[in-house]
């Protein structure tokens, strides 16, 4: 038993082993007993969570990020979310942690497992993705967080449609429709902004990468769609 076991540990780990970091995921529920963390269970899983993590991972790592070589990737060994009870925020993401409200899972109304699943695309961009050392906008964080949303396709219908917003660094689903038209002049645009912030921010940074500066691009976009 425990030599098969042995030996299922070693394949397991090298088929997971993606470069010089493997990526472990933990998901711990400390809600169990309450009414938004018995809907996890039963709806979400702990085994669905993690597969989709790895899923997400490197979604993030080669679609938006396009980080192929591990020296290009933030060193993150795990990936932690905890399910807790607390009022407030959907999710809390602080470092290599993500923690969901068991009571925003309670009470949402529709489809809480996809709801649950594109929560996890924006929370774990942000564990991915680099911010400047801080000095990044937060709605440029945000925004970027949201445009994985939009390119893996678990975005709401709420979400805000392409010419929307009245600036560019108003966040969350106005920016990351801004760094999709930017994406259109610019191939790769999100990626390569993000690479460029790995250890300051610049609003020339724009500039540099489309020739134009990120004013002019927001007038621009706004005029593409008739604002
Ligand atoms: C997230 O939850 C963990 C485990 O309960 C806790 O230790 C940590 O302080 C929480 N983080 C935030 C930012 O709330
Ligand atoms: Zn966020």
């Amino acid at each position: 038993m425990a030599f098969h076991s042995f030996f299922f540990t070693l394949l397991t780990f090298s088929l997971s082993f993606h470069g010089i970091f493997a990526v472990d995921y933990q998901v711990i529920n400390e809600a169990t007993t309450t009414p938004g963390g018995i809907r996890f269970t039963n709806e979400i899983g702990i085994p669905y969570t993690k597969q989709i993590m790895g899923t997400i991972n490197d979604f993030i790592w080669s679609v938006i990020l396009q980080e192929h070589n591990p020296s290009d990737q933030k060193p993150v060994e795990s990936v932690n979310i905890y399910i807790k009870e607390y009022k407030g925020a959907e999710a809390i993401t602080w470092g290599d942690y993500i923690n969901v409200s068991s009571i925003y899972l309670e009470g949402y109304q529709g489809d809480v497992k996809w709801e649950f699943t594109s929560l996890l695309y924006h929370e774990m961009t942000h564990v991915f993705q680099w911010n400047g050392e801080g000095q990044a906008p937060v709605g440029l964080v945000e925004g970027v967080a949201d445009y994985t949303i939009l390119k893996a396709n678990y975005f709401p219908p709420a979400f805000a449609k392409p010419g929307d917003g009245d600036r560019w660094d108003q966040g969350y689903d106005f920016t990351a429709r801004f760094l999709e038209y930017c994406d259109g002049i610019t191939s790769g645009f999100v990626a390569k902004l993000n690479k460029k912030m790995r250890y300051s921010f610049d609003i020339k940074y724009f500039e540099d990468l489309t020739g134009k500066p990120v004013d002019q691009l927001w007038q621009e976009y706004k005029a593409k769609y008739g604002h």
